[in-house]
Order: structure tokens, then sequence, then C-alpha cells
């Protein structure tokens, strides 16, 4: 089933036909804007190691175990798309974190990738002290399971700064769209609240191409009481085995092709109506963004293109720079003195920068 039907193939070839020559759907710009007081140079001087330490890392990581990769990628987008690029879904208490235990299981997060997280922080502080953030770190981490996966390389612009409030259950959920999303609900959604295009929303779902869903309940409602009639037969036979009721607890990979590879088979997937979840397949029913799936699936180049731009654009969402919030010294907590002490930053290691804590108080 890896080839394309003959339909579909008479499709793209009109689809190229009308769009082929033209830009029409490709950003002629290939990096997006860079926010003020972040920069690609940003630890150039004063951690050049960082991105060598943090890729050797993962390297090994992945080696050892390919699944962290999609754990750490869906890190990143829950920290982006809640209350900005800030680290908070990284704190203790954070809405979807691994502590929280009445968080709903579509929002949990796997609880290794905040293990690695606070693993690349102790090695990036041992060779440079505390000057990296730990919203950079999960910036470059998102990148390099990318890349570690197959998918393109490239460059991020760098100097985040932590938050100081966790993401609570409530914002979380408010952010976070549902899986029984459908494609209008999303392209508003994401245009309304985070300045993301219809080709950023279907450029961004392509991090479905790894890793997986862990419970029936994200697509129960594709498969009980019937099928849902844009789902593929085979593939619906194949999902009610795995599972067997409404809201089985069982794992299912997001992209039946490759499913540890980042490539443009998810499209391919969705054109033949095997998307999982419903914010996935309707992405090619609604005919707004249709055309945009059609011309990752038969260009993987221009998928990886685009992706690269929306990943930018996304990891530079509400990021909080220069003094802003704190450069935190475990990812999973605030330091514990910032909001009471102008002088906190006198309680630092020896090889530990001095960092600049503003006055100002916490927000709770
Ligand atoms: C557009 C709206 C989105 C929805 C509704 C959505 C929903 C979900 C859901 C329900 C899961 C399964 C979680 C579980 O059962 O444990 C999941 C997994 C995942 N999502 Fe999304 N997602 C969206 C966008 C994104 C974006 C923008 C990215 C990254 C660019 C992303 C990357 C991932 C990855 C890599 C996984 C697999 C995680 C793992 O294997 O640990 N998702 N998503
Ligand atoms: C998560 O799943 C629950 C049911 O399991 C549902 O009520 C809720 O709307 C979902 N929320 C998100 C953000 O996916
Ligand atoms: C999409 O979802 C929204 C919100 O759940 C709903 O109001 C709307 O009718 C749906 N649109 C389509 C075309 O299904
Ligand atoms: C919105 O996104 C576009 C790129 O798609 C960018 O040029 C613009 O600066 C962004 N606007 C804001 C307010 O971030
Ligand atoms: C399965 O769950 C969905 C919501 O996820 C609900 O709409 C549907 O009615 C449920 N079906 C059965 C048979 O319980
Ligand atoms: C989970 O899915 C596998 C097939 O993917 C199936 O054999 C197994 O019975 C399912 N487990 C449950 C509890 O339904
Ligand atoms: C695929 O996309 C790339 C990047 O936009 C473009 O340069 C190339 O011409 C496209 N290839 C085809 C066969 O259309
Ligand atoms: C970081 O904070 C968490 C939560 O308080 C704690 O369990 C963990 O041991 C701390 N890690 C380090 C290295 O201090």
């Amino acid at each position: 089933m890896n080839s394309l039907s003959f339909l579909q193939m008479m499709m793209l070839i009109m689809f190229i036909t009308a769009f082929g020559t033209t830009k029409s759907g490709v950003d002629a710009q290939t990096s997006p804007p860079i926010a003020r007081g972040l920069s690609l140079t940003f630890y150039n001087s004063n951690c050049p190691n960082l991105e060598t330490i943090i890729r050797n890392r993962l390297r090994t990581v992945f080696n050892n175990d390919i699944a962290q990769a999609a754990g750490l990628l869906r890190l990143h987008f829950h920290d982006c798309f809640v209350q900005g690029c800030d680290g908070s879904v990284l704190l203790d208490g954070s809405a979807s974190g691994p502590s929280e235990k009445d968080a709903p299981p579509n929002l949990s997060l796997k609880a290794e990738a905040f293990r690695i997280i606070n693993d690349l922080r102790a090695r990036v502080q041992r060779a440079c002290g505390r000057i990296v953030s730990c919203s950079d770190i999960t910036a470059l981490a998102a990148r390099d399971a990318v890349f570690l996966s197959g998918g393109p390389d490239y460059r991020i612009p760098l100097g985040r700064r932590d938050g100081l409030t966790f993401a609570t259950r409530e914002a979380t959920l408010r952010n976070l769209p549902p899986p029984t999303s459908n494609a209008s609900f999303l392209i508003s959604t994401l245009a309304n609240n985070l300045n993301l295009t219809a080709t950023d929303l279907v450029a961004l779902s392509g991090g479905h191409t790894i890793g997986i869903s862990t419970s029936c309940a994200n697509f129960g409602g594709r498969l009980y009481p019937t099928r849902d009639p844009t789902m593929d037969q085979t593939f619906f036979r194949n999902l009610r085995l795995t599972c067997p009721a409404n809201s089985t607890i069982n794992t299912t990979v997001l992209d039946i092709r490759s499913p540890n590879v980042f490539d443009n088979k998810y499209y391919v997937d969705l054109m033949n109506r095997q998307g999982l979840f419903t914010s996935d397949q309707d992405l090619y029913t609604d005919s707004r963004t249709r055309p945009i799936v059609t011309s990752y699936a038969i260009n993987q180049t221009l998928f990886f293109e685009r992706f690269v731009f929306s990943m930018i654009k996304m990891g530079q969402l509400n990021v909080l720079t220069g003094s802003q919030g704190e450069i935190r010294a475990n990812c999973s907590v605030r330091n514990p003195t910032s909001s009471s002490s102008y002088l906190s930053s006198v309680v630092v290691d020896d090889n530990e920068q001095q960092e600049v804590v503003e006055g100002e108080s916490a927000a709770f």
C-alpha cells in the first residue's frame, strides 16, 4: 500500500498542472522574521559548544530509543502553544507535565522527555555555567529530534528566557486543540490565538510523521458506534482490533507507513484516508488545506522547507527575552529565591556566571 492509487495520481497530475508552475501556496520567504531579543548566534561567545553537546547526547539517546525523539518534539510544541515558548511546560505542576496526576491522557507528555531535558541542562551547565535557558534547550532538542529522525537540519534563533509560572490546567486545555478538532476549528483558533496560517497548520501537523497515540479515546469517536466515513476500511478494521472498545488504553502509531522516520509519509497517509485523528484527516477533507496536504505528499523537499519555516515561527511564540523571566537551574522548578530577593543570584556555583535578576515579583 505504499503507492498512490491511480485516481490519486490523476489528481496529482491535475494539481501539478494547475499549480505547479506558480508559487501558489509557497511562501517565497524561507525563514520567518527573528523575534526581537533572539539571535542565531546568541551563545556563540559564552557557550560555543552548546549545540554540539545537545546533538551528541541526543544521538546516543535516540540510538538507544528512537521513540524519545517524538516525545521531545511534542514537548516543544506544548511549550510554545501554552503561554509561549518559555519552558513553562517543564515546571512541576504544569498541566501537561508528568507529575500532574489528573491531566487528561491526551495531554500527558512522555515522562522520559522531561528527564532528557534535565539531563541536557546539567551537561550544558557543566560546560558553560548557568547561562542557557530550559526553553532554549527544549527548542534545540526538538530541532535535533527532527534531524536525527531523518528530517531537515536547520538553525534556530536562541535567547529565550524561562517563565516564572507553570501552565495551568485551564490554560493548557484552552490552548491545545483536542484531536477531535476539525480543520475549520484549527484554522481559526491558530489564526486568532497564535498568528499561525493554514499553511503553518498543515506543515506543523507533519510532526505526526513520528510518534504514537497512547489512548484509543483520542480517535474512538471515529470507530464507534460506526466508522468515520473519511476513514479507509482496512485501516478502520485494524484500528478496531487495537481498540476493541471506545476508550481502550492501547498505543497506535501516528504514521503507519514510517512511524519512526521524519519524512512526508504522513501526508501520503492522509491522501489514503489513514490519518489517525480527526485533526489529521480533516486537513485532507477540507478544501482549503487539501491542496497543501497534496503538495507535501508529492514533494518532501517542499514539506521540509515549509516545516522548518513554521517550526521557527512556532518556536518564537511569545518568547521572554532580555531580562524577563530567568535562567532556571533546574528545569522542573523555578529558581528558589528569584521572587523574594534582589540578591538572589549571589547563590551560584563557582563556575556559574552571575545572572542579572530583576526585582519584579513572580505572578503567583
Ligand atoms: C494541530 C493540532 C494537534 C493536535 C490536535 C495534536 C494531538 C496529538 C495527540 C492527541 C497526540 C497523542 C498523545 C498521546 O496519546 O500520548 C499527539 C502526539 C504527538 N504530537 Fe500532536 N497534535 C497537534 C499538533 C502537533 C504539532 C504542531 C506537533 C509538532 C510539531 C505535534 C507533535 C506530536 C508528536 C511528535 C506526537 C507523538 C508523541 C509521542 O510519541 O510521545 N503535534 N498529538
Ligand atoms: C482530552 O480528552 C478528553 C476525554 O478523554 C476530552 O474531554 C478533552 O476535551 C480532550 N482535551 C484535549 C485538549 O484534547
Ligand atoms: C467544526 O467544529 C466546530 C466546533 O466543534 C463545529 O461548530 C463546526 O460545525 C465543525 N465544522 C464542520 C465543517 O464540521
Ligand atoms: C505573523 O507571522 C508572519 C509570518 O507568517 C510574520 O511575518 C509576522 O511578523 C507575524 N506577526 C506577529 C505579530 O508575530
Ligand atoms: C465513543 O466516544 C465518542 C467520543 O470520543 C462518542 O462520541 C461516542 O458516542 C462513543 N461511542 C460509543 C459506542 O460509546
Ligand atoms: C492492543 O492492540 C493489539 C494490536 O495492536 C491487540 O492485539 C491487543 O489485544 C490490544 N490490547 C487491548 C487491551 O485491547
Ligand atoms: C519541490 O519543492 C522544492 C522546494 O520548494 C522545489 O524547489 C522543487 O522544484 C519541487 N519539485 C517538484 C518536482 O515540483
Ligand atoms: C529538580 O527539581 C525536582 C523537583 O523539585 C527534584 O525532584 C529534582 O531532584 C531536582 N533536580 C536536581 C538535579 O536538583
